[in-house]
Parts: structure tokens; C-alpha cells; sequence
């Protein structure tokens, strides 16, 4: 199981203060030097995302990630005419599709591949057409990974926010649901990663889950940094994703 580290929370650190002053000497925490510390803590990849008001993430982190860092780049991204501009420019290993909406805090919901999906074919067709591997943000719904999967997208992310959010039953009801929208995009011959929301304690329910490959996680392994260290947060983080046996 691949662990992918969302950093963003760093640049939202960042911002909070310099938003308007990027090019002070002062600017701190370095999006780039909590990369250094995830590659060397074990990440298998990396997170970014760029949102369009980039309220985080500035366009120069992405570019900085992606030249020094040599572990695989996975951008999250809305799907516009501007973004696949940006997108296309960086060429990560990886983009995520996901909605955006300004007023949301994070990333809230999935994608909703069904009702968008003139719009996003050329956009998945756009980027694959450059080499640039396409997985969408989806609930764990099947008609939504069939819809990606028409789409010619090869990986989806399942957004495990509500499974994060469980508990009791309705918790065994949401593996359920990641486990059937995990098994349909397998048949389909799709990657499955899943993200949002995960913590340690979630680990052992999730690995009920068939075919995951990936785990994209973000704020617990920066919250957690906080206390011991980026490079520790993402080993911790490893070792407990490894001590699990996935389904
Ligand atoms: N995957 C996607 C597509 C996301 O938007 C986010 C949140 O930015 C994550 C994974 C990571 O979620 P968290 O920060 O809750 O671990």
C-alpha cells in the first residue's frame, strides 16, 4: 500500500501569515522543505493542490516540488480550461480530478463525474493525451466510477469523508459502499486510491477494502508534525499502513 502526503496544509500555514508578502526572506513553513522531510520519512508520492483562488498552494511550490523532489506528483486540481492550462505546464506524474468550490474549507464531497461529464472530457483527454495519468475524486458510488471509467480515466480516488466521519453501523455501511465502488472500478481494470480524512485509528476498518493501492493523506500527518517532526509523522503514518493486512 502506497502512501501518498497531501502537504498543502503547510502552504495554508505559510499563507496565513505571508499571503502578501511571498517574497519576503521571512516566508515560513517551506512547502519544498516538508517535501525533503515526507521523501525521506517514506512517502511514495506527493499531494498538491492547486485551487484556482490558490489559497494555498502557489503556482511556484508546484514547480519546486516537481523539480526537486524526485518522487512521483500528484496534482489535485478542478477540472477548467485554466487549470489543465497550469496542469499541462507542470506535468506531474499524476492530476486528481476534483470539484472546487470557493467556499469550502477543504475538499468537500466527490466529484460528480455523471452530471459534468461533457465537460470533463476534454480535459481527461487533454491530459492523457500528454502522459498524464488521470484519477477522479468520486464518492464510493459505482454509477460514478463507471462514468470514470467512460471517461478513459485509469485510477479513481474514493473519498473516504464520510466513511472518516462514521461511526457504529453507519461506519460498516460506508466500508461497504468503498468496498463495492473499489470492487466495480477493479473489474473495470482501474487503480484505486482513497483519501480524505483518514486517520490511524481508521486503518485497520479500511483495509477491509479490496484493491486500494494508494492512501492519499494530509491533515493528520501535518497536525502530527506539529509534535514530532514532518519525517516522523509520515514513518509513523507508513509503519501503521504497513502493520495492517489489506484486503
Ligand atoms: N484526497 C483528496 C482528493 C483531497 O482533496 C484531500 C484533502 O485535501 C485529501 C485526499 C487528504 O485529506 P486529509 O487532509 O483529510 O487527509
Amino acid at each position: 500500500m502506497n502512501l501518498g502526503v497531501n502537504i498543502d496544509h503547510i502552504a495554508t500555514l505559510r499563507q496565513a501569515r505571508y499571503a502578501a508578502m511571498l517574497d519576503s526572506p521571512n516566508t515560513e513553513p517551506s512547502v519544498l522543505d516538508a517535501a525533503r522531510a515526507a521523501l525521506k520519512g517514506g512517502a511514495d508520492s506527493i499531494t498538491l493542490h492547486v485551487r484556482s483562488d490558490r489559497r494555498h498552494m502557489q503556482d511556484s511550490d508546484a514547480f519546486a516540488v516537481r523539480r526537486e523532489i524526485p518522487l512521483p506528483l500528484n496534482l489535485e486540481m478542478g477540472a477548467d480550461e485554466l487549470m489543465l492550462g497550469f496542469a499541462l505546464s507542470l506535468h506531474p506524474d499524476y492530476v486528481c480530478l476534483v470539484p472546487e468550490k470557493r467556499e469550502e474549507i477543504t475538499t468537500e464531497g466527490g466529484l460528480d463525474v455523471l452530471a459534468h461529464y461533457e465537460e470533463l472530457v476534454p480535459v481527461v483527454d487533454a491530459l492523457s493525451v500528454a502522459g498524464v495519468k488521470v484519477s477522479m475524486f468520486i464518492d464510493p458510488d459505482e454509477k460514478q466510477v463507471e462514468a470514470s471509467a467512460r471517461l478513459g480515466a485509469p485510477m479513481v480516488e474514493l473519498h473516504t469523508g464520510c466513511f472518516a466521519n462514521s461511526a457504529g453501523m453507519k461506519r460498516t455501511e460506508e466500508v461497504g459502499r468503498l468496498a463495492s465502488a473499489a470492487q466495480r472500478a477493479a473489474e473495470l481494470g482501474m487503480e484505486v486510491h482513497a483519501g480524505h480524512g483518514i486517520r490511524i485509528p481508521m486503518l485497520t476498518e479500511l483495509s477491509r477494502v479490496p484493491h486500494l493501492t494508494e492512501l492519499n493523506i494530509g491533515h493528520t500527518i501535518v497536525a502530527r508534525a506539529l509534535v514530532i517532526g514532518m519525517e516522523a509523522a509520515v514513518r509513523e503514518m507508513k509503519a501503521a499502513i504497513h502493520a495492517q493486512n489489506w484486503a
